[in-house]
Formats: C-alpha cells, structure tokens, sequence
C-alpha cells in the first residue's frame, strides 16, 4: 500500500481548539448564535429543516454565517461533494455534485481560491485545472483509500508489461498516477471513457486502475477486456449481496440504487448503478416512493433534501476521509488560508493531458450502467 503523499504545505491542524475543548467547534471559535446570526441563517435552515433538527442548528448556523463571511472577503467558492453532511453541502457550498461535476466547475471557476469540500484527490485535481488559484483542503486527513492503493512508479511497472495498451486512471488518484495515464474517468463517465479509448487505439483491451470492482462493473457493461489493479473504496466494498437481499427482504418495493465501486453482486443485485449524480438524478427523474441509495451516509440526507416526499431507508457506510470536512474546518481553512495543495508543474501538466482528455468527451447517455445489459466481462488483475 502507498504512503499517501499529501503534497500540502507544513501545518498545524487542529491547532484552534487547543485549550478549548470543552466549547462547541462554534464558541470555542468565539462564534455564538444571536439575533443577527439567525436572522442571516434562517433562509438557509429552510433548506435543511427536514434533515437537520432544531436543536442541533445552533451549533452549525454561526459557523455558517461566518464562512459565508469569509467567501466574500477571501474571493472564494467552495466545491462541495455528494457526500459531505447536509449542513455543508447546502448551507457553505457553492457548486455542489459528483466528481466529474466539480471537476468541471474547478476548470471554469472565477473566484481566486477553491475550498475543496471532499478529499485530496479532489482538491489535487482542482489545482491541476486551475493552477492560477489558491487551492485549499481544510483537512490534512482527507485521503482516499483508493487514491493510496497504487502510485506512480506501479503504473510505470504496468506500462512496461502491458506495452501498447491505453492507461485509464479512475479520477479517485494522485496527479503522480494521473501523469502516467492518458486518459482519467469518473464513475458517471467510466463506460464511455473506456469505450472511446478502446475505439480509439483500435484495441479490445484497456488498463484502467485501481478500482478493482469498477473494473469489473465496467468490463460486464462493455464486453472490452480490462487489466486493473487490486484498489478498492473502503465505503463500497464493505456492501453485500446479502445486504441488499435483507433490505428487499424488510422494505418491499424499494428502489435500490448502487455505487459502482461497489462488488459486483451487489451491483447484479440492485436496481440501477451509478455515479453519486447519477444516483441523485434518477430520484430526482422518478420520484420513488421508497428508496435506498447503496453509498456514503451524508447522500441520502442531500438527496431528501431535494426531494421531501420520498422515503430514504439508509442503510450506509461513513468514509472518514470525507468525514473530516467539517464546519470548522472549513472556517479555519478559509480564516488561515491553509491547507495550500500544490502539484509539482512537471506533473500538474502532464496530468491534465489525462484530465482534459476525459473533460474533452460529451456526456452521453449511452455512458449510462444498463441494468439490462450484462455481457460476459474479462478482467485481469494485477
Ligand atoms: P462520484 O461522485 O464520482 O460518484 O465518486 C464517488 C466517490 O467515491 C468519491 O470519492
Ligand atoms: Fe475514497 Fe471511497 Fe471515501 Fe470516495 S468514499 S473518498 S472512494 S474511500
């Protein structure tokens, strides 16, 4: 296993609360909810009140207020994943979405600095897209158990016994592994992606690291041979076909909706797969009355936010990468202007070849997981 380099400048995490540990992340900040706070918050609690209880925002409304604040005095935005809590997604950021959809959004943003609510990689990916702004992780903690599965010098290794096949590398990785592919994908563009790279280099076999199951998903929608690597997501592999067996079981006639990180069992056994957008759109399309979304914990409450009328049963699995994306991480981040992400810019640049190429093909639906379709699929692992 990779040692995850974090490619952050020396910090002091955590700092802000010493001395203080028996205050709210808020009060020990010098935060407090007045008049003024609620009155500047009251619009946003509107938003999360089905998700978020009355007692618990007064803990989150100061922090709130006051990153809200800070945007406009730093020129900042912040890019906010699926899976980070309620409060964060819906009352801080201000582009909201899958990876590949943040990934957009940092290629185009105006402001001088990104916060990056999600995780290293993320962030990484916003700095090779936008190497003109300050890019800022509030967590130094914010890895990624895929990302730290493979590193530059194993896809070196890969190429040299695989020679002549394209490299696709999932976006969950570091620049170092991005500068060794060409071409990167997401999980709501991975059967588009390797589609048109095997059509492009006129072969049926492609290398595409790390995520084993995605692999696997990918290579039963396509037919296309797959070499990839033992990687996977610490949230989805941990899902089972049984589970899913004991949720039909208890919830009948609930729509299941599943990642593709996770194991192909689970994904044979649900109702649609596909990226956290994906997953968030087809609630949005149809409205079930009863769903259950195979995935991080925080995605069900962002999508019921959305959607009142439907009923989320969540079963989930927290990542503790995102996890430690909090308010007041966000508020110190944006307070002390830390923690910088910088990429080397021999790799930055070789590494948004990799970006632009995936960037460069149009959203199609035919990159859609066909819960119909399920060829034969051949994977070999590394
Ligand atoms: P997507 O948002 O692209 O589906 O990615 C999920 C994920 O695991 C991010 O860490
Ligand atoms: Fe990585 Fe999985 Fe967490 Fe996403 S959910 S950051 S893939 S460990």
């Amino acid at each position: 296993m990779a040692v995850l380099d974090l490619g952050v400048k020396p910090s002091s995490e955590g700092s802000s609360d010493a001395g203080s540990r028996r205050l709210s992340p808020a009060a020990a900040r010098g935060l407090v909810y007045d008049a003024a706070v609620k009155a500047e918050t009251d619009h946003l609690y509107e938003i999360v009140r089905h998700v978020i209880s009355p007692l618990e925002w007064p803990a989150y409304a100061p922090l709130i207020a006051a990153i809200n604040r800070l945007k406009k005095e730093r020129d900042a935005v912040i890019l906010a994943h699926n899976y980070m809590t309620a409060e964060i997604f819906n009352c801080v950021g201000d582009f909201r979405g899958d990876s590949l959809g943040l990934a957009r959004e940092a290629a185009k943003v105006s402001a001088k600095v990104i916060v990056q609510g999600g995780v290293h990689f993320m962030a990484e990916t916003s700095k090779i897209l936008s190497p003109d702004k300050t890019v800022l992780i509030p967590s130094l903690k914010a890895g990624c158990s895929l990302a730290a599965s493979i590193t530059g010098a194993d896809v070196r290794l890969i190429k040299a016994r695989y020679p002549g096949l394209p490299v696709v590398t999932y976006v969950n990785t570091t620049a170092e592994v991005k500068a060794e592919s060409d071409i990167c994908c997401t999980s709501s563009n991975a059967i588009q992606v390797v589609e048109t790279i095997a059509k492009e280099w006129g072969v049926d076999q492609v290398i595409m690291l790390p995520d084993e199951y995605l692999a696997k998903n990918v290579a039963a929608q396509t037919g296309i041979k797959i070499i990839s690597w033992k990687g996977k997501c610490e949230v989805h592999e941990r899902f089972t076909a049984d589970d899913i067996a004991e949720i039909r079981a208890s919830h009948p006639g609930a729509i299941i909706l599943a990642h593709p990180e996770c194991p192909p069992e689970v994904v044979a056994a649900s109702d649609f797969t596909g990226s956290t957008g994906a997953m968030s759109d087809y609630v949005e399309d149809y409205k079930p009355q009863k769903v259950v979304l195979i995935t991080e914990c925080s995605m069900s409450d962002n999508v019921a936010v959305a959607n009142p009328d439907v009923e989320f049963i969540k079963p989930c699995n927290l990542c503790p990468h995102m996890k430690v994306i909090t308010l007041e991480a966000i508020y110190d981040a944006l307070k002390e202007m830390r923690y910088e992400v910088e990429v080397d810019p021999d790799i930055a640049a070789r590494a948004k070849q990799a970006v632009d190429a995936m960037l460069a093909i149009p959203p199609a639906p035919a990159g859609k997981f066909d819960p119909t379709r399920h060829v034969p699929d051949s994977l070999e692992l590394i």
